[in-house]
């Protein structure tokens, strides 16, 4: 821990009262010069440090600083154990965690950002991830023997986390967008992108990178013109520690049921919040969109859809996407 996260960690734990600079230095080993470099650095990195002389500094308490610290406290203690590294900005935690995984980072590793400057969306898009109103991670998985066409279903088991998390931490309602999108009321909060690297020799992946991202607030100004009508938010006004209860009930949530038999049978919560099962939507094909009414998911995350003229087909998310014009 470098000194900016110990003076986090001590300001963090401390409330409800001021701690001066003598006593800051004192705890932490430090000069009162290096106290005062460590609050502007924290202060830069958005956290909101009170001071009042003759007195000391304070965090403010109903303030959203994401730290590992701030995390932890609210991880489920099974998964005490799991390296966590925080950063308020970083280009894109996937490349964190490939990082970790290169260099040997055990299963659970999770890289979390309040910001990215080259956040990855799937098929190559760019994922908005301003500071202040998001919250970006990622997490690294070993699974033994998954094989590559199985990938997806750490996609879904994530989508049914990413509810149970949001819905955790807030009174609203979160569903599925086939496949990995995270709607409340119409609209996107959420995405998933699952990167992998596999073996050619068994077809099975070395290592898995599963990143998330949330939009807890909308940024001032709203959304870039590209995803206005499709971007939400979870919450309409700030939130106390949102950002560590959020991350930390996204990844208990997640790791639980990873480490669950089976992934814990969750394939029928995904079904439940499925926006897309009963109703009409458009199958975006190579050759154009094609009306289909969804029968189901099933157990492979495949779309059961039929046409209208009475065929039926099965579609894998990875060859096409669907646009819910005539669902809710
Ligand atoms: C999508 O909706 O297209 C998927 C978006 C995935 C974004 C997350 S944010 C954390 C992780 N780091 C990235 O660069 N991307 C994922």
């Amino acid at each position: 821990m470098n000194t900016k996260e110990k003076l986090l960690g001590l300001l963090e734990s401390n409330t409800e009262k001021y701690l001066s600079g003598e006593d800051i230095a004192e705890a932490l080993g430090i000069s009162r010069t290096a106290v005062w470099k460590a609050v502007n650095a924290l202060r830069s990195d958005g956290c909101a440090i009170e001071a009042v002389s003759n007195k000391g500094y304070r965090l403010v308490s109903d303030a959203d600083v994401l730290s590992e610290n701030g995390i932890r406290k609210h991880l489920d203690t099974s998964i005490a154990d799991i390296g966590l590294s925080v950063y308020p900005v970083t280009d894109s935690t996937n490349i964190r965690v490939r990082e970790a995984a290169l260099s040997g980072a055990p299963e659970g590793f999770a890289a979390v950002a309040g910001s990215q400057t080259a956040g990855r969306g799937r098929l190559g898009r760019s994922f908005y991830s301003p500071a202040g109103t998001g919250l970006y991670l990622s997490l690294l998985l070993r699974p033994a023997a998954l094989p590559s066409r199985q990938t997806i279903k750490i996609t879904t088991l994530a989508a049914v986390a990413a509810c149970e998390a949001i819905e955790a931490v807030s009174d609203r309602k979160a569903m599925i967008k086939w496949v990995n999108d995270i709607f409340i009321d119409g609209k996107k909060v959420s995405g998933i992108l699952t990167e992998a690297s596999f073996s050619l020799e068994s077809d099975s992946a070395e290592y898995v990178i599963l990143g998330i991202g949330f939009n807890i607030l909308t940024p001032e100004g709203g959304f870039p013109d590209e995803i206005k009508n499709i971007a939400g938010a979870i919450f309409d006004r700030p939130q106390k520690d949102i950002r560590n209860r959020l991350a930390a009930e996204f990844i208990s949530r997640f790791m639980a049921a990873y480490r669950a038999p089976r992934f814990g049978g969750y394939e029928e919560k995904y079904r439940a919040r499925s926006l897309a099962v009963g109703h009409t939507v458009d199958v975006l094909l190579p050759a154009g969109p094609k009306e289909a009414y969804v029968l189901d998911v099933d157990d492979d995350c495949r779309l059961i859809v039929r046409y209208p003229d009475g065929t039926e087909d099965s579609l894998y998310s990875g060859e096409v996407s669907i646009k819910l014009s005539h669902a809710r």
